[in-house]
């Protein structure tokens, strides 16, 4: 029996420490959830709205809006959080049921921080809300990770994974543990305000590992050790080795071509502050740069990658986080 109330849910958004597009081949990537970041999601039975999809600029709350109807994909048939909802709604067998969703979402779309697998968790947890259905970890992923393959093309599961997440984990090949780790440092993440859309990023690295698969074998092996050897660093506090394979995942990062002169610039304005190591977060090709650095010096890297491009900073400490 459903409520006929609107009911909401919500999710927070994710950043990629490392592992980016190696971990669509197979290596372990580590990722934070940004709980400053968040989505609501609210749910109510189908009005006869009619509404396929409808997404709306962001309000001077920096907030995006969202519209779709489940079981209408005839305008976007590609939008993660419908195919999520529709997922979730089968495994309780109410697929034929018609559900309005809107969605208020503080997470710049496109920047590699998570906004389509949040959108689609928080759509879920509403409907879960509103049918008073179960909705535990392995249902939301399933759900969410659907979407997101369905937008991306080919998704490893991070995303998914680090927006269900309640701290830093340890992903590889579809699972996650967390990664417990008490660090004294600050992650600067700064938009530089492109929404490139990660299928594009995500089949640009693929077209570079099928033109050469030897070099990209030993590019994923290299990739693995760095990743391994950064986890080992944030357990015993390392910050200024940590920040060195950030920036040397840079490096690898822009050989698989995802990185763009925008992104360069702001990389290196954050060196040039004094961050400990900087890189691009998520698919590349625009959106978000994060750097590592001592917490008296957050402040002064957030300035000068604005200074560099970037439209917004955010600073996320690490201390704590894990616990
Ligand atoms: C996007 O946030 C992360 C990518 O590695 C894609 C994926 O893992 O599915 C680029």
């Amino acid at each position: 029996m459903r409520a006929s109330a609107l009911r909401i849910g919500s999710a927070h958004g994710k950043a990629i420490l490392l592992g980016e597009h190696t971990v669509v081949h197979g290596t372990p990537a580590i990722a934070l959830p940004v709980p400053a970041l968040t989505v609501h999601a609210s749910a109510r039975p189908g009005a006869g709205s009619g509404c396929a999809h409808e997404a709306s600029p962001p309000d001077q709350a920096d907030e995006w809006k969202y519209r779709f109807q489940t079981g209408n994909g005839a305008d976007r048939p590609d939008f993660g959080p419908r195919i999520a909802a529709e997922r979730a709604l089968s495994s309780w067998g109410l697929a034929d049921e018609v559900f309005d969703i809107t969605m208020r979402c503080g997470i710049p779309p496109g920047r590699g921080l998570g906004s389509s697998a949040a959108c689609a968790a928080a759509a879920v947890r509403a409907l879960a809300v509103l049918l008073d259905q179960p909705c535990d970890d392995d249902l939301l992923y399933e759900s969410v990770q659907r979407g997101e393959n369905a937008a991306h093309g080919r998704a490893s599961g991070v995303d998914a994974r680090a927006v269900l997440a309640r701290g830093p984990i340890w992903f590889q090949r579809g699972t996650a543990r967390p990664l417990p780790f008490d660090f004294d440092a600050t992650l600067v993440l700064a938009d530089t305000g492109s929404a490139p859309g990660t299928r594009e990023a995500v089949a640009l690295v693929g077209s570079h590992f099928d033109a050469d698969a030897r070099a990209g074998e030993r590019l994923l092996s290299f990739a693995t050790s760095l990743i391994e050897a950064a986890a080992g660093d944030l357990r015993t506090g390392r910050s200024e080795a940590l920040g060195a394979k950030l920036s040397q995942f840079q490096a690898i990062l822009d050989q698989l071509g995802v990185s763009t002169p925008e992104i360069d610039v702001v990389v290196a304005a954050a060196m040039s502050a004094g961050a400990l190591g900087a890189k691009l977060t998520g698919g590349g090709l625009g959106g978000c740069v994060l750097a590592l650095t001592h917490p008296p010096a957050a402040a002064g890297v957030a300035h000068a990658m604005s200074e560099a491009g970037a439209r917004r900073t955010w600073a996320l400490s690490l201390e704590g986080m894990a616990r």
